[in-house]
């Protein structure tokens, strides 16, 4: 066979991995996503309920963005939800006027192309709308854009409107735009507008995520998520067996679950380079060779952070203590542990006995900037990993190892 036909087949099979193995996307099809019909149902009660709305909070890398395109997608194709789905993924510099861009131009399309049911509903022409819409002279805009669009002036207009709109990643926007969007909500909520609203963002508890406003807490319905259950993870990885003709060996597929420790995102990782490197290798089954080459380039293809963090704590150092002790750390998973324990674990795993002295070494290195802040201080003698997902990060490297 011809490098251009074989390069053309392994680029064939390697789509078809894309379509079960999806580290780098959201899922956004609920038959894709696993072990979350608990929190679909809880969504599609808050989204159907007047006066409610709802918000996805927990750690990154959890599943939040799939369950809530995932829900969205089928409420809306059940005829739960409304046709109608508006979706924003939130960067630093947001404003209030960019979250409800698609929403508010949404309606001022239907203004003007003079749909009668819109004319009706909305009455004239909100003044706010003319800061989206393309009409209106440059100075005309310039002096609508100084007035201000409060949340006010946005639920007045949006309020009619039977939709869901979903912001995502709203953790990282400033103080002042949640407390606009906690106050739209709270607008939308007191008119038990059909408009609703799902809040989705990193955080470990939702008053956080919504920046503390009591008034908005009251009208949302907070939703944990929590970590993917095991037999879920299994799920993931037979989803694609069956449809690739692969088969993971018992031991490895025990791996993967282990190391994923309930971050889908690390099963899909792993199966997608095990499943590549087995379609390379022309074999069906995925055993430890292949896994082994796997895991090598899945710690390469890491997300960047982790993998930033965990080499500026790791290297720059003349000791190779700092892997073995973050081994050991990552065992508590992410439990806050106590140096004693760790001591303990360090001697478990590699058969060293440490000091509380040279403990103290490396802990006031490893929680400071320059050693990424991997690891945090919960109070005097306890510590905790910082980032959820590096303890299967470091597992991963430490399987790596050749
Ligand atoms: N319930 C699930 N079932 C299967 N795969 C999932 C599930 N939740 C998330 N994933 C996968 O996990 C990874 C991270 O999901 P994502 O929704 O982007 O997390 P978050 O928004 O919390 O950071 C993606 O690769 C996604 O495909
Ligand atoms: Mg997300």
């Amino acid at each position: 066979m011809d490098v251009f036909q074989a390069f053309k087949e392994e680029k064939q099979k390697s789509h078809k991995v894309d379509a079960f193995y999806t580290p780098s996307k959201p899922v956004s099809s609920p038959s894709n996503l696993r072990g979350r019909d608990e929190e679909i149902q809880k969504i599609l009660g808050a989204l159907t309920t007047p006066g409610r709305h709802c918000m996805i909070y927990g750690d990154r890398g959890i599943g939040k963005s799939s369950l809530a395109l995932s829900t969205l997608e089928g409420g809306r194709k059940h005829q739960i939800l409304p046709e109608h789905v508006f979706q924003y993924r939130c960067i630093k510099n947001t404003t209030f006027k960019d979250i409800i861009e698609k929403a508010a131009l949404f309606i001022d399309e239907a203004y003007r192309h003079n749909k009668t049911e819109t004319t009706k509903k909305f009455g004239a022409r909100a003044r706010f709308l003319d800061i989206f819409s393309l009409e209106g002279t440059r100075e005309e805009k310039i002096t609508i854009e100084k007035e201000e669009l409060t949340a006010n002036k946005a639920a007045t207009v949006l309020h009619h409107l039977d939709s869901v709109m979903l912001i995502d990643e709203f953790d990282v926007v400033r103080d002042d735009v949640k407390h606009e969007v906690a106050e739209f909500v709270k607008q939308l909520s007191d008119a038990s507008s059909p408009f609703k609203v799902l809040i989705v963002g990193i955080g470990s508890d939702g008053a956080a995520l919504i920046a503390g406003h009591q008034s908005v807490i009251r009208c949302m319905h907070e939703i944990k998520l929590p970590r993917v259950e095991d037999k879920y993870l299994s799920e993931i990885i037979e989803s694609g067996e069956a449809g690739l003709g692969l088969t993971f060996e018992p031991a490895i597929k025990n791996s993967i679950i282990e190391i994923s420790s309930g971050f889908p995102y690390f099963t899909h990782l792993l199966c997608k380079e095990s499943a590549e490197e087995a379609i390379r290798k022309s074999a069906d089954v995925i055993d430890k060779v292949i896994f082994e080459q796997a895991l090598i380039v899945a710690v390469k293809n890491t997300e960047g952070q982790l993998k930033r963090c965990y080499d500026l704590a790791v290297t720059s150092s003349r000791t190779d203590m700092y892997p073995k002790i973050l081994l050991s750390a990552a065992k508590f998973n992410n439990e806050q542990f106590s140096v004693k324990s760790w001591i303990e674990q360090i001697f478990d795993d590699h058969g060293l006995t440490l000091t509380y002295g040279s403990m103290n070494n490396y802990t006031g290195k490893l929680i400071k900037a320059e050693r990424g802040e991997i690891l945090q201080l919960v109070r005097r003698g306890v510590y905790k990993i910082t980032d959820p997902r590096m303890p299967s990060y470091i597992l991963m490297c430490h399987n790596a190892v050749p």
